[in-house]
């Protein structure tokens, strides 16, 4: 059996003890598993189908930390630091989406690697230091 290329390693450091944000971060490491296996061909139509299906869920899963961020009254400049980098992330993948619409040939692997690139950097500071601020005052995980 062929083992996915891209294959997002879960360590025990990634989890941010917040229960809802490692369920989706494990979704988010599981489509982009999904998707590597699925663009071995690099046809731009399942590029495109992959790029829409993890923008999606990704904006969704920015609005559910967003939304937390502004109950738990989050310090005003860590919000405003971590939003952007959400922005700055759609922004790219809605980059390649133009490049893929415009008929510009976009590599699978590479987008792939940099969404695992940016997901694992964004989650090992960005969001970490978010779940140290939300636990205590949310339920969290704690085994
Ligand atoms: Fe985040």
């Amino acid at each position: 059996m062929n083992k996915p290329r891209n294959n997002i390693i879960w360590p025990e450091s990634m989890r941010t003890g917040v229960d809802c944000m490692d369920e989706q971060h494990q979704t988010l490491a599981d489509m982009i598993r999904l998707a590597d296996a699925r663009l071995q061909d690099n046809s731009s139509r399942d590029i495109d189908a992959v790029i829409l299906d993890l923008l999606s869920y990704a904006l969704y899963h920015f609005d559910t930390e967003e939304e937390l961020m502004r109950r738990y009254d989050y310090h005003f400049a860590e919000r405003e630091k971590h939003c952007r980098e959400h922005r700055r992330f759609s922004a790219a993948i809605t980059q390649y989406q133009q490049e893929i619409n415009q008929g510009q040939s976009v590599s699978g692997s590479e987008l792939l690697g940099f969404v695992r690139e940016w997901l694992t950097l964004h989650i090992l500071i960005t969001d970490k230091r978010l779940g140290k601020f939300l636990s205590g005052k949310i339920e969290t995980s704690h085994d």
